[in-house]
């Protein structure tokens, strides 16, 4: 990227897209980046039709097409590069990525994770918060490394979790915060605000030692219970 060019990402979703959305949005409004395609590897991922739609290159690798992990791994390493982005974004990508993968875009690549970690990585998280009583929950953007959901914290969302909440009430208030976050993050790449060099978060050119934490910025009728 010359100083002249904007940021240029690649967005890797399975299914339905919604950060996405979010990342478009905030692309258009603010032109801050650019995202040169949408990957998925689910060919009914509606998130390829939301790329589609705002004109940007959709593509879909199934890993069925592929005898083993290391072709289809090779086959989406080809496809990201042919975009040439500055960052790779995982936005709800379903697939476990290999050492290999993940040290090719070391550095680059951010994932968006709904739950404050290290708390509750994998799946089903807002149904483990509700089953362990937790009152607060959120949603985390760090950087990928070998280890599931357990790269570097960027920052986190923090929400209240409330006596009725279940499992979708709770979900979309995260997922609220999660569209907030996820395009700040991008931007500050972007505007190279944020990098990581020797392992380490750096912010505005200081190293980032603890996460930067949001409250509930989705809601402000729903404070955090104190
Ligand atoms: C989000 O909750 C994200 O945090 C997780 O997967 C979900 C993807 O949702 N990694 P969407 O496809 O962006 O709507």
């Amino acid at each position: 990227m010359t100083s002249t060019e904007k940021a240029s990402v690649v967005v890797l979703i399975s299914g339905r897209g919604s950060n996405l959305q979010a990342l478009i949005d905030v692309s258009l409004r603010e032109r801050q980046f650019s995202i040169a395609a949408v990957i998925s590897n689910h060919a009914d991922a509606y998130g390829l039709k939301r790329a589609k739609n705002a004109g940007i290159r959709a593509a879909c690798i199934d890993y069925r097409n592929f005898p083993d992990q290391d072709s289809f791994d090779d086959a989406l390493i080809e496809n990201i590069d042919s975009s040439k982005p500055d960052l790779l974004v995982l936005a709800g990508f379903m697939r476990i990525l290999t050492p290999r993968f993940v040290q090719h875009f070391q550095g680059r690549a951010i994932n968006i994770h709904p739950s404050l970690l290290p708390k509750y990585r994998g799946l089903h998280t807002h149904q483990r918060v509700l089953d362990a009583g937790d009152k607060i929950h959120g949603c985390s953007v760090h950087f990928v490394t070998d280890e599931l959901d357990g790269g570097p914290i960027i920052i986190q969302s923090r929400v209240p979790v409330f006596a009725n909440d279940n499992e979708d009430t709770l979900a979309k208030r995260v997922l609220k915060n999660e569209h907030i976050i996820y395009p700040m993050v991008v931007t500050w790449y972007a505007q190279k605000r944020l990098r990581m060099r020797n392992d380490q978060i750096e912010f505005d050119g200081k190293p980032l030692t603890q996460p930067l934490i949001l409250q509930d910025i989705s809601d402000a009728q729903n404070p955090l219970p104190t």
